[in-house]
């Protein structure tokens, strides 16, 4: 099981991806990301999820750079947005994230959103900077099973992350269970729901069980699902709060209790949809 916020989940080319990091979605460019980044590095977090669609990713870079944790320690994901699909743009859309983060390389680099018509060749592009070393992994995110059927007949290498909406009121147990059966880890976005469970009576009960917040129960939830989880928090004391899970575990009842609030609803689009 995790024990602390450095653990790490082997991707199945080798490489160490920590379970727990810091999204910074609609963290605002400037200040306000540099200071959650930086907040989230001095309590320990190494991991840190951004998208050149957040449109704040030099701040990401700045604060990596003051924060004075070397490079290779930091686990940096950034995405290829829609607009730039296509092989060409995405190889471009790479370098224009690389030089904003001011980086020379990234840990891992994900397709945004399954761009019907595009994302097979998204996809080589991102072959193609894995083979040239320029991203230690490469991944997808909002992918159901049916997506990664459809990429899996033209790819070379399987993609080692599926980035999607994941929270008690969206458990994904099918597309969950093809991602482990082919070895692609499980990644939750919102996986607080944006706030949205922070006043379940269910999960109120549980936490006071455990002496945690609700926040804490759920994202100790997705560990013991063997879910790698990025909440985020633009406040020091959540983003303290959130990663203070490894001094509990939930019971297996307590587990299914969570399992149970399933309801297949969304707070962010369906892919095929969206
Ligand atoms: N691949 C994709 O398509 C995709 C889509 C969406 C998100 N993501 C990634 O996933 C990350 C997480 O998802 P998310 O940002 O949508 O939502 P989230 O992490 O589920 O929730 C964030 C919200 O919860 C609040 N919050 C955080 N910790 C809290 C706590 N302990 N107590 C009370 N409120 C708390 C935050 O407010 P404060 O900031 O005020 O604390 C914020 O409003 C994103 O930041 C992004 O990196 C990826």
């Amino acid at each position: 099981m995790v024990k602390s916020l450095q653990d790490t989940v082997t991707l199945h080319n080798g490489v160490k991806m920590p379970w727990f990091g810091l999204g910074v979605y609609k963290v605002n460019e400037g200040e306000e990301v540099i200071q959650a980044v930086k907040s989230a590095i001095k309590a320990g977090y190494r991991s840190i999820d951004t998208a050149a669609y957040y449109k704040n990713e030099e701040g990401v870079g700045i604060a990596i750079k003051e924060s004075g944790i070397p490079r290779e320690e930091l686990f940096i994901t950034t995405k290829v947005w829609n607009d730039d699909q296509g092989y060409d743009s995405t190889l471009k859309a790479f370098d224009d994230s690389l030089n904003r983060l001011g980086l020379d390389y990234l840990d891992l680099y994900l397709i945004h959103w399954p761009v019907s018509g595009k994302y097979r060749e998204t996809w080589k592009a991102l072959e193609r900077l894995y083979k040239d070393g320029r991203v230690r992994a490469i991944g997808v995110c909002n992918f159901h099973v049916h997506h990664l059927e459809d990429l899996l007949q033209s790819a070379e290498i399987k993609p080692m992350v599926n980035q999607v909406e994941f929270h008690p009121r969206l458990t994904q147990e099918e597309l969950r269970k093809y991602c482990k059966e082919q070895n692609i880890q499980f990644e939750a976005w919102s996986p607080l729901m944006r706030g949205g469970l922070l006043d379940n009576e269910t999960l109120a009960e549980i936490a006071e069980k455990y002496n945690k917040t609700i926040a804490q129960v759920i994202l100790r939830w997705d560990l013991q699902h063997e879910v790698v989880t990025i909440p985020k928090s633009t406040k020091e004391h959540r983003i303290i709060e959130n990663a203070s899970i490894f001094d509990f575990e939930l019971s297996q009842e307590d587990m299914e209790k969570i399992d149970s609030l399933n309801k297949n609803e969304r707070i962010g689009p369906d892919p095929d949809t969206f």
